[in-house]
């Protein structure tokens, strides 16, 4: 990590002011990273997705260029848990502004009685560590003024009984943003999480069982309807709190919610 005297730089706390940075998105193959992926390149960024699954991959990187007017997009697959593929993409990416980790773990869903050990420990460990290891691989990179976002979600608000294991990975990601903002200051690189409430992507999809396309729509916009605003969150609005925290250049070490007032009932 290279340090500076030199105060973080003031710019333009807009979107428009993400034109020509380059963003590295990992997760941003699928819903809230893919969002935000589809939103840069409206914005005019320099783009790079990273996801396991190859073609889900190249799919995406077809999106986000169709998008609007992406400086570049780069796809790489990679698994963010693992530091070498993690070395391998921020080499590749060069310099980079800001930082986007949309990838979780294990759901790790159901009783922590009832759970193995063994998935208990990767339901705590794995978003908490894909975390860490992102920002470990990432900060020689950033130029300051840059930033790292990551993601947590309102039930560390509103524990809820079978989700004790991955609400307190969330709650360890939370920690980490504020530890490493202050870590990461004397950087000028700052560090924030969001605190998502139910947003309708593929993960949850998943979790309600509800596929893409129409049928899947009915379904989703039946299940969140006693929501307090009527309906899910879409993964833009998730997304476009990502953008403000990365174009906000005096936000670190905040915990944004983006819940639509879901943490309030
Ligand atoms: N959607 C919600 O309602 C909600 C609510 C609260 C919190 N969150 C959190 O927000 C984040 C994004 O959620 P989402 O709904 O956008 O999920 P999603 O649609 O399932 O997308 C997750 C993305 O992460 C990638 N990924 C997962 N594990 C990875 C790994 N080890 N290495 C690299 N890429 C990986 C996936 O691609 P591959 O599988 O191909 O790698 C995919 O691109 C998650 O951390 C989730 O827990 C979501």
């Amino acid at each position: 990590m290279t340090t500076t005297t030199e105060p973080a730089p003031v710019r333009a706390p807009l979107p428009s002011n993400l034109a020509g940075r380059t963003a590295v998105l990992l997760g941003g193959t699928s819903g809230i990273g893919l969002a935000a992926g589809e939103l840069l390149a409206a914005s005019g960024a320099r783009i790079v997705l990273a996801g396991r699954d190859k073609a889900r991959l190249d799919a995406a990187v077809g999106r986000v260029s169709a998008a609007g007017t992406a400086a570049e997009v780069h796809g790489m697959t990679a698994d963010a848990t693992d530091e070498e593929a993690l070395e391998a993409v921020f080499r590749r990416a060069g310099t980079v502004d800001h930082v986007l980790v949309t990838a979780g773990g294990p759901s790790g869903v159901g009783p922590i009685t009832e759970l193995t050990g063994d998935a208990v420990r990767a339901a705590i460990q794995t978003p908490a560590w894909t975390a860490a290891a992102v920002a470990r691989a990432a900060v020689p990179h950033l130029a300051p003024g840059g930033s790292i976002t990551l993601a947590s979600g309102i039930l560390v608000a509103r524990p809820r009984p079978g989700m004790t294991a991955s609400i307190s990975s969330a709650g360890a990601v939370e920690t980490l943003a504020r530890a490493l903002a202050v870590e990461f200051a004397p950087a000028r690189v700052r560090v924030n999480a969001i605190r998502f409430g139910a947003m309708d992507t593929p993960l949850l999809r998943r979790n309600y069982g509800a596929a893409a396309g129409p049928e899947g729509d009915a379904a989703m916009a039946e299940a969140g309807r006693g929501l307090p605003l009527g309906r899910f969150g879409t993964a833009e609005e998730a997304a476009s709190a990502a953008l403000f925290l990365m174009a906000n250049t005096y936000m670190s070490g905040e915990v944004l919610t983006v819940d639509g007032g879901q943490s309030l009932l």
